[in-house]
């Protein structure tokens, strides 16, 4: 994809809603990217088809794919370096990389997770808010550490928790602020202006004292 500004790399493993919303702004002017490549660990990943239609280069990489003593991370890293990506987004990808590929993109690989970090780590974050019977739930982007949904989290979206509210109607509702989320934080990417060091992230140099919030479509301190 022609365009401009720091080169992103996404991983997948479903449907790619959140990948479409940064081809989208990407394609509309609205965020200096490019993406430089799409990764997923299934072929049969739906969201591998808007990179093609987008002119992205896409690659599976998964246990059939790897050469003979290649393990996955080695072929993803490969990959990404190939690409020449300087930021790596976990999009839904349901696989764990390793703590050495990690730690070769530390600061420069971010996760989105669909909970109010470091509430909800791991799976099934719609079920476990309800059964806790929350006031509210959302969805962060933050850096990726060697321990799941452990690292420093950069921005949370909040939504409310309504009377009925079940799972679908959750994730139907999260869905689109996730996606405005996403777009703002890497509007921060953008500009060069969020960074990491070991436990804290840094906006403009200056550490965060807790994520920012996204609030009536801007990320606010
Ligand atoms: C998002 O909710 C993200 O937080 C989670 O997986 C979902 C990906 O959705 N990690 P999509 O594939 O972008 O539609």
């Amino acid at each position: 994809m022609a365009g401009t500004g720091p080169r992103l790399a996404v991983l997948i493993s479903g449907t790619g809603s959140n990948l479409k919303t940064l081809i989208d702004a990407i394609a509309d002017g609205r965020l200096a990217m490019q993406i430089c490549v799409v990764i997923s660990n299934r072929a049969e990943a739906p969201g591998l088809d808007h990179a093609r239609q987008a002119g992205i280069p896409t690659q599976v990489i998964n246990r059939k794919s790897c050469a003979q003593g290649q393990t996955q991370d080695q072929a993803v890293e490969l990959a990404l370096r190939q690409a020449g990506a300087d930021l790596v987004l976990l999009s839904g990808y349901m696989r764990i990389l390793g703590a050495e590929l990690v730690a070769g993109f530390q600061g420069q690989m971010i996760n989105q997770h669909p909970s109010l970090l470091p509430r909800f780590k791991g799976l099934d974050t719609y079920r476990r808010v309800l059964e806790a019977g929350d006031a509210e739930h959302g969805a962060s982007v933050h850096f990726v550490t060697a321990e799941l949904d452990d690292g420093p989290v950069i921005a949370h979206a909040r939504i409310p928790v309504e009377t009925g509210d079940d799972e679908a109607s959750l994730a139907r509702r999260l869905g689109p602020v996730e996606h405005c989320l996403l777009v703002a934080v890497m509007e921060l990417f953008a500009a060069g202006r969020v960074s990491m060091e070991p436990g804290a992230v840094l906006l403009d140099h200056v550490p965060l004292s807790q994520p920012l919030e996204f609030r009536n479509g801007s990320l606010n301190a």
